[in-house]
């Protein structure tokens, strides 16, 4: 299976420093094609520059949320089809951050993948552990609690990419060992084989302060099909680093 290796810039960049940003990682993909999938999660106001700066590079593009609706009364908000539209393969749903800040519930970030999958997106659906929940030995019931709420039943690879972000370790410079990381995919594919249609094929990514330094001995870890990358994918020698790590 091919890895995946995304930057979620979340709420950083401008339109001068992203395309910058974005020429750089298209030029050095161009130069040496990465032997892993790499995305780019901008925000917003940013895909439109970015789809062009990367254009003939290989590398694709990501929203980092969408309404659930295709489009209408609901103001702020993105309809997964204007993402598709705008230049998008992917888009991510039901990240920490958004269910935290945004109070975003299982049931929510379900009707936003199915959303996604409609627009003919792929959905990187978002699950993780918080520090008080993993202290409590609680960590695998979380997360196949997250996956069988947050996930549209039935999809295939190509429509659902399953991220596994620990709430403590997303920048903090902390993440779990190699063997808890493993202990946790694995229990997220066994659950995936009630839940998917090919659970085989799903790609399932390890987020959470990956580094150019952590990320092969992470990256090698069983059942770990790429990363989802925040501080990290804003500078263009780590977050190549990471994918050629990925490689
Ligand atoms: P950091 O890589 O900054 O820890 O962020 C991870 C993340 O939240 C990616 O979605």
């Amino acid at each position: 299976m091919r890895k995946l290796v995304a930057g979620n810039w979340k709420m950083n960049g401008l339109t001068a420093d992203g395309v910058a940003l974005a020429r750089d990682l298209a030029a050095r993909a161009k130069a040496t094609p990465p032997a892993c999938e790499v995305l780019l999660c901008p925000p917003a106001p940013l895909l439109a520059p970015l789809a062009n700066a990367i254009a003939g590079s290989g590398i694709v593009l990501g929203g980092q949320d969408c309404h659930t609706e295709a489009k209408g009364a609901h103001t702020g908000d993105i309809g997964a089809p204007m993402l598709k539209d705008a230049g998008c393969a992917y888009v991510i749903v039901g990240h920490s951050e958004r269910r935290h800040d945004h109070k975003e519930t299982d049931a929510l970030v379900r009707a936003k993948a199915s959303a996604a999958v409609a627009a003919g997106l792929c959905a990187i659906v978002c699950i993780g552990e918080t520090a008080a929940e993993r202290s409590g030995g609680r960590t695998e019931a979380v997360v196949v609690r997250q996956l069988q709420a947050s996930l549209p039943l039935r999809l295939g690879p190509a429509q659902l990419v399953v991220a596994y972000e620990p709430v403590w370790a997303i920048g903090t410079g902390r993440t779990p060992t190699p063997p808890e990381v493993a202990a946790v995919h694995a229990r997220i594919r066994a659950a995936l084989r009630d839940l998917v249609a090919e659970p085989a094929g799903i790609r399932i990514l390890y987020g959470g302060s990956v580094k150019p330094a952590n990320a092969r001995e992470l990256m090698t870890v069983a059942d770990v099909d790429g990363a989802l990358i925040g501080g990290a994918s804003l500078v263009a020698d780590e977050f190549w680093a990471i994918a050629q790590a990925c490689g």
